[in-house]
C-alpha cells in the first residue's frame, strides 16, 4: 500500500490536522504557524479576530484562510460572543484552538466546547508574570531570565498546564521592545512547535498529575 510510504508533503488537505488560530493584534504568531505547519502538519481552516481591521486578518487573508471578526462590543455579553465564536470555531471543523496574541479571556463554556483543545502562548516564564504586559512585569520586578510559555488553557489566567517553555537571559535588559525582539524568535518556534505535537498525538498528561504535560515521540 502507497499510504504507509506517503511523505507529509503529500498528504490530502482533509488529512491535515484543523487548527484555528484567535488573534487581536499583529499577527506574527499567526504568521509562523502559517509559514511552518499550515499546509502540512496541520490546516489552519479559520482565523477570528476580537478587534477589527489588525494586520493578523491581513495576513489570513493572503494565505486564502477564512476570516471572522467576533468584537466584544458587538455582542450582548461575553458569554453571547464565545458562544457565537465557539460555533464558527466548530462549523469550520477545528479540532485545536491556538490564542496567538488575543487579548480576551475565554469562559468556561468556550473552553468545555473544545476540551483540552486550546493553548495559548505568552512571553513569560509561567506562573511568573500571567496576564497583561507580562515583559513589563517582568522588568519592573528587575529579573534577569526571561522567557516564553506554551501552555493549555484553563479557566483561570495563563494559569493552565505548561507544553513548552524556553528561557532567555537578558541580564542588562530594560526595554520593553528590546526583551520583545529577544522573545519574538523563540515564540515563533515554540508555538509552531506545539502545534506539530499537538496535531501527532504526541501531548500526554500524566495521569498521576495533570498539570504534567509528557511529551511522546
Ligand atoms: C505575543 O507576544 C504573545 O506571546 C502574546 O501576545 C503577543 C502576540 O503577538 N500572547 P503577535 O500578534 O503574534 O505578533
Amino acid at each position: 500500500m502507497r499510504e504507509a510510504g506517503r511523505s507529509y508533503r503529500d498528504r490530502r488537505v482533509s488529512d491535515r490536522f484543523p487548527i484555528a488560530v484567535l488573534v487581536s493584534g499583529t499577527g506574527t504568531n499567526l504568521q509562523a504557524l502559517l509559514d511552518t505547519v499550515h499546509g502540512r502538519d496541520a490546516q489552519v481552516v479559520a482565523v477570528a479576530s476580537s478587534v477589527p481591521g489588525v494586520p493578523a486578518l491581513e495576513r489570513a487573508e493572503q494565505a486564502g484562510v477564512p476570516t471572522g471578526v467576533f468584537a466584544r462590543a458587538a455582542y450582548a455579553d461575553r458569554a453571547a460572543r464565545d458562544e457565537a465564536l465557539a460555533d464558527w470555531v466548530s462549523e469550520r471543523g477545528a479540532r485545536l484552538v491556538v490564542l496567538a496574541g488575543y487579548m480576551e479571556l475565554l469562559g468556561a463554556p468556550f473552553l468545555g466546547r473544545f476540551p483540552g483543545a486550546v493553548i495559548n502562548v505568552h512571553p513569560s516564564l509561567l506562573p511568573a508574570f500571567p496576564g497583561l504586559a507580562a515583559i513589563e512585569q517582568a522588568l519592573d520586578y528587575g529579573v534577569k531570565v526571561f522567557g516564553v510559555t506554551v501552555h493549555f488553557v484553563d479557566a483561570g489566567v495563563d494559569s493552565g498546564p505548561v507544553i513548552l517553555q524556553r528561557a532567555v537571559e537578558l541580564p542588562g535588559a530594560c526595554d520593553a521592545d528590546e526583551v520583545l525582539a529577544a522573545l519574538r524568535p523563540l515564540e515563533h518556534e515554540l508555538l509552531p512547535s506545539a502545534v506539530r505535537m499537538f496535531a501527532r498525538g504526541e501531548l500526554r498528561p500524566d495521569p498521576s498529575n495533570p498539570r504534567r504535560i509528557a511529551i511522546d515521540g
